[in-house]
């Protein structure tokens, strides 16, 4: 593995010189809730492209703050921490859903699904079957809709990743409180994709992102999933008008994947969202 990075990386830096300036940065008060493997990763990736040790820690501080800085307050997360910490010792269901919805308006993904939260997983499930185990790459607060999804919460499995240190402590509490099957994986799912297998990925709104990150690198990385379907989305309102024409163009993208290798793909759209269910032959048995 590491070979292979070293033929491309910059020669005047060796391994462990990177190693270094990745423990810096995931030192520094920023980042120090992001996943180190995210760092690494991109001064890894970077280092192909800079001519010095500075321009190098330029360019990753620029590539961290655009990927990843803007799901980075601390704030917050200690904020809805003790909301769900007082809502679960009230043990009221009502309490409950109220502090979910609270939450899942809190983060721009998830407050622009809020509207027709059931209806959306209907119209999904209704392509996919409904699942009896899911991988939520790239999650942030997308689980706390749980309770809209219409799944059983004790057969259900649920794993959901995020590079927020925080935001995985958040669903773990939450997966505690409503006892679910679930498991909050603290992971980069496109450094480690996940090795789990499931009836259904949900990939949502972060093909741009990780396409943002590393051009050309959500489609080989499809391939290792091992699941039956992925639900990938891109949204809709939140994106500014070249955003958009970016948007329709990995649209397009997963159009002739899907074409090329034979794959099934289902549309669906909701006000705010463009749902794209590609159905992965053979993966999940
Ligand atoms: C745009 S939000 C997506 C939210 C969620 N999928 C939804 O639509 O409700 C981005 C989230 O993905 C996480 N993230 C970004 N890159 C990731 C990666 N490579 N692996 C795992 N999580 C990642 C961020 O920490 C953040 O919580």
């Amino acid at each position: 593995m590491k070979q292979a990075w070293k033929q491309d990386s910059n020669p005047a830096l060796s391994d462990s010189q990177l190693i270094e300036l990745s423990d810096k940065i995931a030192q520094s008060a920023k980042y120090k809730q992001l996943c180190k493997a995210t760092i690494l990763d991109i001064v890894r990736k970077e280092a192909r492209r800079a001519g010095t040790k500075a321009e190098l820690e330029g360019r990753v501080r620029e590539k961290l703050h655009r990927v990843a800085a803007l799901y980075l307050e601390k704030q917050r997360s200690a904020k809805l921490k003790k909301l769900l910490l007082e809502v679960s010792e009230s043990g009221d269901s009502v309490l409950i859903e109220k502090a979910c919805r609270e939450i899942l308006a809190t983060h721009a993904s998830t407050a622009e699904r809020l509207g027709e939260l059931e209806q959306t997983y209907q119209k999904l499930w209704k392509i996919t079957g409904v699942p009896a185990s899911i991988l939520d790459l790239a999650a942030a607060f997308h689980p706390f809709g749980f309770r809209w999804m219409g799944l059983d919460p004790a057969k259900t499995k649920y794993f959901a990743y995020d590079i927020n240190a925080d935001f995985v402590e958040l669903l773990r509490s939450y997966f505690e409180l409503d006892k679910l099957n679930a498991k909050a994986i603290f992971r980069d799912v496109l450094v480690d994709p996940p090795q789990e297998s499931a009836d259904v990925a949900f990939f949502l709104k972060m093909y741009h992102c990780l396409e943002n990150r590393e051009a050309g690198s959500v489609l080989p990385w499809l391939e290792k999933l091992n699941v039956d379907h992925i639900i990938i989305s891109l949204p809709r309102a939140s994106l500014g008008k070249s955003e958009r024409s970016v948007g329709l163009r990995y649209i397009e993208e997963l159009r002739q994947y899907a074409t090329l290798r034979g794959l099934p793909l289902s549309e669906e759209f909701s006000p705010d969202e463009h749902f794209l269910v590609l159905k992965l032959a053979n993966k999940h048995s």
